[in-house]
């Protein structure tokens, strides 16, 4: 039967500015995500997702773009891109990259623009001015805050300091937002797709999906129902509205017109599953990323409960699930696991299930590795702007964003050159979790992963289809993907015996098992195969 590469890929999520650093400025770049491609080979994903490398001020580490068609001259060039497009292929990995259709940097053409033009003016109309309320215009036009703390307005000021109207910003006063009411803004957006797929790219995550249309009174919302990042448990006028599809839709049938098997990837902060699988629509996106899985606690009951209603709104779309535990917004899961031994343990666990289960998984580059959250980074060097918009009281997602060790000894682990600095320090312990120490080492994270991917690709019964759950004591997930292979993950605390016949093909710690019952530590994960 044909599939389409998507529908069961393994996706490796690479933060461009802390992989791997080729030349020296302390900041990853897309050379040297080329020279270690081989890495991710051995590793055994099938396709890599770039976070945005595109010129940029990185108000917000690059989700703030002042050039859809260019390369920051941090991470290389448009050929440098060319050369790593082509590298991947030649390795058999997809490469899906980053679109951000939501807002652009203030430091964009248009936004410049549009700031030395009148109000009521074509260029102001491809974002969003209003004239402030009160006395003056003094007040915002609405209450909405912004996702990093704040207004989310901000008032403009003309050269000689006379204040005049305010811009929209759902994110950073860096990040106005567009107008998607405005043909131009989907002209433009379907030239830079195109841009992009003529150069060969896989596919798009799409940044913050869900929040492109706003409802057109621009309404106050209920204090305290603002949006966090990743949480989108209420109904806002700026989010998940039903215009988002028509564009969803103009996009799947410009995707469909290129051979290639394109791929469109929602990153939408909506609950439920089925708002979720609404941008799944046979002719709107092919995934979304789940998120209310990525949140759930480490408890049965609850991962049961998401994964049978993820499973059951995406099949009723004809769409194929995805897992994730991690990325880079949220607290790395070693750390939201409970950190230490016990967080380590239970990632290791809660990898096994996540790769046993229907569908498609994005790991989060370096929890291949097991790293934890780093949660004591000088405070002079955090550059998340929720730090700021907080007013210190929020130390945002730099914690997860620290570049990657590659090699056991060195100032940056192997992440830059010597001699060069990281833009933000790798603690001195994570020599031990380099990917040099881990390498080929029985027992580590990296192994664990490796063995289950190329398990993963081996067993026709994992990546798609469906699956049966098991009986099994209360805290334990046992299920059955056909034919025959199983998945046992026990989160009672306690040892458990299952009745559970077969080898064990692979472990996320010891067990003992004599062909007909498997002992089970608690926080442990198996396969079996009958
Ligand atoms: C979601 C991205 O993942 C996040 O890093 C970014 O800050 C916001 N969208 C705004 O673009």
């Amino acid at each position: 039967m044909q599939t389409h590469w998507w529908r069961d890929a393994a996706i490796y999520q690479i933060y461009v500015r802390s992989f791997a650093d080729s030349n020296g400025d302390g900041e990853g770049d897309l050379n040297g995500i080329r020279e270690n491609l081989p890495a991710l080979a051995e590793l055994g994903v099938d396709a890599i997702w770039l976070t945005p490398f595109y010129v940029s001020p990185l108000a917000d580490g690059g989700y703030d773009v002042a050039d859809y068609r260019d390369v920051d001259p941090r991470f290389g060039t448009l050929e440098d891109f060319d050369a790593l497009l082509a590298s991947a292929h030649e390795l058999g990995l997809r490469v899906i990259i980053d679109v951000v259709p939501n807002h652009s940097s203030s430091a964009h053409e248009w936004f410049r623009e549009a700031v030395a033009a009148e109000p009521g003016s074509p260029a102001r109309a491809r974002y969003i001015f209003r004239d402030g309320k009160g006395p003056d215009g003094q007040e915002p036009p609405n209450n909405w805050q912004s996702i990093f703390g704040g207004p989310a307005w901000t008032r403009l000021k003309r050269p000689d300091g006379t204040p005049e109207q305010w811009y929209l910003h759902l994110f950073d006063s860096e990040q106005p937002d567009f107008d998607w009411t405005n043909p131009e803004v989907h002209e433009e957006f379907d030239g830079v797709l195109r841009f992009w797929l003529d150069r060969g790219v896989d596919g798009f995550r799409i940044d913050v999906a869900h929040g492109m249309v706003k409802e057109q009174s621009l309404p106050d919302i209920v204090e305290g129902t603002e949006a966090g990042m990743l949480d989108g448990s209420n109904v806002l006028p700026y989010f998940d509205q039903d215009g988002v599809h028509e564009i969803y839709r103009r996009w799947r049938s410009l995707a469909d017109s290129y051979d290639g098997d394109r791929a469109l990837v929602a990153e939408a902060w909506v609950e439920d599953s089925s708002r979720i699988a609404r941008y799944l629509r046979p002719d709107e996106l092919h995934q979304a990323f789940n998120f209310e899985y990525l949140t759930a606690p480490w408890e049965a009951g609850r991962l049961r409960e998401v994964i049978d209603s993820s499973l059951a709104a995406n099949g009723a779309v004809g769409a194929t699930t995805t897992w994730v535990l991690s990325n880079h917004d949220v607290t790395r899961h070693v750390t939201r696991f409970g950190g230490g031994e016990q967080g380590l343990r239970r990632a290791h666990a809660a990898t096994l299930l996540m790769l046993a289960l229907p569908g498609s998984v994005y790991l989060y580059q370096g929890e291949e590795l097991g790293l934890p959250e780093v949660v004591d980074l000088p405070e002079d060097a955090l550059q998340d702007p929720t730090w700021l918009r907080s007013g210190g009281t929020d130390r945002g997602r730099d914690g997860c964003r620290v570049p990657l060790p590659w090699k056991r000894d060195g100032a940056s682990f192997g992440f830059c050159p010597e001699n060069a600095r990281p833009w933000l320090p790798v603690p001195e312990s994570w020599g031990e979790l380099s990917r040099e120490a881990q390498r080929g080492t029985e027992g580590s994270t990296l192994e664990l992963y490796t063995r289950a991917l190329r398990l993963r690709r081996e067993l026709d019964a994992l990546g798609d289809g469906s699956m049966t759950w098991l009986s099994a004591p209360t805290g334990v997930l046992f299920f059955e993907r056909e034919p025959g292979i199983g998945c046992a993950v026990n989160l009672t605390g306690e040892t458990v015996e299952l009745p559970a016949s077969g080898e064990v093909l692979i472990s996320s710690g010891p067990v003992t098992a004599d062909g007909k019952n498997l002992s089970l530590p608690s926080d442990t994960a198996v396969w079996l195969r009958a």
